[in-house]
């Protein structure tokens, strides 16, 4: 049975007393224990929100990206290794905004999941074509060709711990929600993809989870698709009341 997962993407906000107190509410507003909840802080939150969260049944840490060496001479990076000795035990690799701003390819973000896996720390992996990629109709292809190059060269054994996110650039913080049809159709090519590649028993297994403009109004019927296994929520995560209900509407 795969995970069902809502994980919360603060980008760069937050100061940490702002982000402490909203940890703070979000412990007392989700009720929903049937799922996994990951609050993915700014690198310079994570130990103090670990702190937090230390011993809190259903929660877990993330952070929003990792070098892909191990250890060196890389002013002002974050190892893997690094994320994991302050409590974290996932990662966000791929995001649009790393690939668009920072100019992260399918080449890097590999190296990068590779050295995640090497430590123990799970990658949830950023998928997602653009708007010109949508109307021209090549989105298929543009997320087949990620998905190849940024992680079909795991093993199965390492593939089957990658969780999966597919966030169209085009909703990202747009209010552009895909629509059900659209998530699930891109879900299910996802899912279809990965049984293609590793098997019916790794891909049933895959958490694959939405994230682009998801929130307290659209996040049920989102959930709701057969494919999508949960939300990988930016804006609406900042906010501790939308962000449980969001949570509690699975
Ligand atoms: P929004 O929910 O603000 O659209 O952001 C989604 C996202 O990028 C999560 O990683």
């Amino acid at each position: 049975m795969r995970k069902k997962i809502v994980a919360g993407n603060w980008k760069m906000n937050t100061t940490l007393t702002k982000g402490l107190e909203l940890v703070d509410e979000l412990l007392q507003t989700s009720t929903n224990d049937s799922i996994l909840k990951i609050i993915a802080p700014p690198f310079i939150h994570l130990a103090s929100v670990a702190d937090k969260l230390n011993g809190k049944e259903g929660f877990e840490l993330a952070a929003q990206n990792c070098h892909q060496s191990a250890n060196g001479a890389f002013t002002g990076e974050v190892s893997a290794e690094m994320i994991v000795s302050v409590g974290a035990k996932y990662v966000i690799i791929g995001h649009s905004e790393r690939r668009i701003y920072f100019g992260e390819t399918n080449a890097t973000l590999y190296q990068k999941v590779v050295t995640a896996l090497a430590n123990n720390l799970v990658p949830i992996f950023c998928v997602g074509e653009s708007a010109d990629d949508r109307s021209a109709n090549v989105h298929l292809e543009t997320v087949k060709q990620q998905l190849k190059e940024g992680l079909f060269n795991l093993q199965l054994d390492d593939f089957s711990k990658v969780i999966i996110a597919y966030e169209p650039v085009w909703a990202i913080g747009t209010g552009a929600t895909a629509t059900t049809h659209q998530a699930q159709g891109m879900h299910n090519f996802i899912r279809s993809e990965i049984n293609k590649k590793y098997g019916k028993d790794i891909s049933e297994n895959t958490s694959i989870l939405y994230g682009g403009s998801v929130n307290a109004e659209n996040a049920k019927e989102l959930f709701a698709c057969l494919d999508v296994d949960g939300g990988l929520i930016g804006g609406a995560s900042l906010k501790a009341a939308e962000f449980a209900s969001i949570i509690n509407s699975f």
